[in-house]
């Protein structure tokens, strides 16, 4: 007995004492910190539980409401202890310029990894990431993708195999489960020269596409609770079949990944019977085995792809826009059977003003992309912000700056084609900007385009009661639909 109110009472000394330094510290954060003269929420600078509320409790809404606090805060919002947001569009090119040789922010991007071993999207440093990228730095450029497009004008067939059935079968087609099993197929096929077969899952209804779908609540969780991604991907595979049933396909795919790769470096002659170039290629010219970790290409090209399902919404939903892409592309197309290539496709005017709108409003990735400031400090929309400070800025204030793109929330591809639009090509920042920009962005493009072009040109489609106002997101990497109605078209096919 006595044992037990010794140890009750050192429990409670422990709690008051734990209790003592979390308060001075938030104390300490809000009025001693080398930030505390930048404005802000008072419990978002005393800490980041301010954000773990918001991420969990407000289903990831930071993203949704910065705007406000810039409202009421002015241009510069302090948004955790150590962590500044920023509104004026200029800082934007200041804190993702070419010129720096930032690190990313661990906070952020350890939500998306196991922390032992890295992807070249979440290697922190700018060093590591640049030795990783460089790797792949010529099976991503524009010329071999437009060398290579075959792969992706492959996928986007066989997308439409599996339309042609649902028109067979009297079905509305998913179509943002239709692109999104394209991307995971067009990137697999491309960069490990096989595919995961999500196109011809009867409906689009994919378990890789499920469960890759489905992690934004986990990492959500992930931001906030260090290690819970190393600690789930050490679980036994049995087990989290056991908690996520669709697990099973992705992990089949991991571990498919995983065996082709350990073969081909034990007999890298393998690839030369290899019809195009693949990762593996320059892993294996460098003898990288770090390409393990690459599987997370998957993760990356899909996560952020929702630009193709707000542009067939945008565009179904409005019938002058409708006619406008189809008069170009039957012009440029007039024979149903030819295919066009990428290299033509991406010179239709009005075709690639609609890619570049999808992309503006579908943003890529919703939330602040962190880097730190180095030691020597560095200044940001004209203020002197002290090193190791973590700085960010969304692509929607920039998206949805009303003096670069008036009427921002207005889906205009129009505003594309005005001759002085040159300019704007800068302000859209949809794969970010500077040294840690998106490698995928030439197959992000290439597939754009394809698919777009085929769909529209191979279908008479129409929207199955869903609206562009539906379209909602939440504040995680990438926009995450919330809108009641599902994503789903009728599709007819043309005979001409
Ligand atoms: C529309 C489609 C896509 C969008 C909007 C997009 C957007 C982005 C953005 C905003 C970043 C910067 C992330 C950061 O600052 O941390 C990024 C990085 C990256 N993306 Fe993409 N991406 C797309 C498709 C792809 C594809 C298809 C691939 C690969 C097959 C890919 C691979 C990567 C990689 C590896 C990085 C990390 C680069 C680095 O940190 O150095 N992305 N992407």
């Amino acid at each position: 007995m006595d044992f037990l109110s010794t140890l009750w009472t050192y429990a409670t000394w422990a709690a008051v004492l734990v209790c003592l330094y979390l308060l001075l510290k938030a104390v300490y954060n809000v009025y001693f910190h080398p930030l505390s003269r930048f404005p802000g929420p008072k419990l978002a600078a005393a800490s980041l539980w301010w954000q773990a509320y918001l991420d969990l409790w407000e289903n990831g809404s930071l993203s949704s409401k910065l705007a406000e606090l810039h409202a009421t805060y002015g241009e510069i919002v302090r948004i955790g202890p150590n962590e500044l947001h920023f509104s004026r569009p200029s800082a934007f090119h200041e804190i993702y310029s070419s010129r720096n040789r930032w690190s990313k922010g661990s906070y952020l991007y350890d939500a998306f990894v196991d922390t032992s071993s890295r992807s070249t999207f979440t290697l922190l440093d700018y060093e590591s990431a640049k030795k990783r990228s460089e790797l792949t730095a010529n099976l991503f450029s524009h010329k071999s993708i437009i060398a290579m497009q075959s792969l992706v004008q492959e996928c986007v067939d066989e997308m439409c195999a599996n339309i042609d059935d649902h028109i067979l079968n009297k079905r509305p087609v998913h179509f943002r489960r239709a692109f999104r099993c394209c991307t995971l197929d067009s990137i697999c096929s491309l960069c490990f020269g096989q595919t995961t077969n999500a196109l011809s899952a009867p409906e689009f209804r994919s378990p890789v596409e499920y469960v890759l779908g489905t992690t934004a609540p986990i990492r959500r969780l992930a931001k906030h609770i260090p290690f819970l991604m190393t600690f789930l991907r050490s679980l036994p595979s049995s087990l989290l079949r056991y908690l996520q049933p669709y697990s099973e396909g992705y992990l089949k795919v991991v571990k498919m990944l995983g065996t082709q790769i350990r073969e081909i470096f034990a007999n890298p002659q393998s690839l030369a019977n290899s019809d195009h170039s693949t990762i593996y290629h320059e892993f294996v010219k460098a003898k990288d085995q770090s390409i393990l970790t690459e599987e997370a290409f998957l993760d990356e090209g899909f996560l952020f792809f929702n630009a193709l399902t707000v542009g067939t919404l945008h565009v179904l939903d409005d019938p002058q826009m409708y006619a406008k892409l189809m008069k170009e592309l039957l012009e440029a197309w007039p024979r149903l059977d030819d295919r066009l290539r990428y290299e033509t496709l991406e010179n239709l005017p009005y075709l690639r003003a609609v890619v570049k709108e999808s992309l503006r409003l579908s943003h890529g990735v919703v939330t602040p992309l962190t880097r730190v400031v180095p030691q020597d400090g560095s200044v940001i929309s004209g203020e002197f912000i002290p090193g190791g400070t973590v700085v960010s800025m969304s692509n929607v204030l920039v998206h949805t700056n009303e003096e670069i793109f008036p009427e921002p929330h207005a889906f205009k591809p129009e505003r594309w084609l005005d001759p002085a639009a040159g300019s704007l090509d800068n302000w859209l920042v949809s794969f970010s900007k500077g040294p840690r920009s998106c490698i995928g962005i030439n197959l992000a493009y290439c597939e754009m385009y394809l698919a777009l072009a085929n769909l529209f040109r191979r279908y008479d489609m129409q929207l199955n009661g869903v609206s562009p106002s539906d379209w909602r997101w939440v504040d995680q990497f990438s926009p995450v639909y919330s809108g009641s109605a599902p994503l789903e078209l009728w599709a007819q096919a043309r005979l001409t």
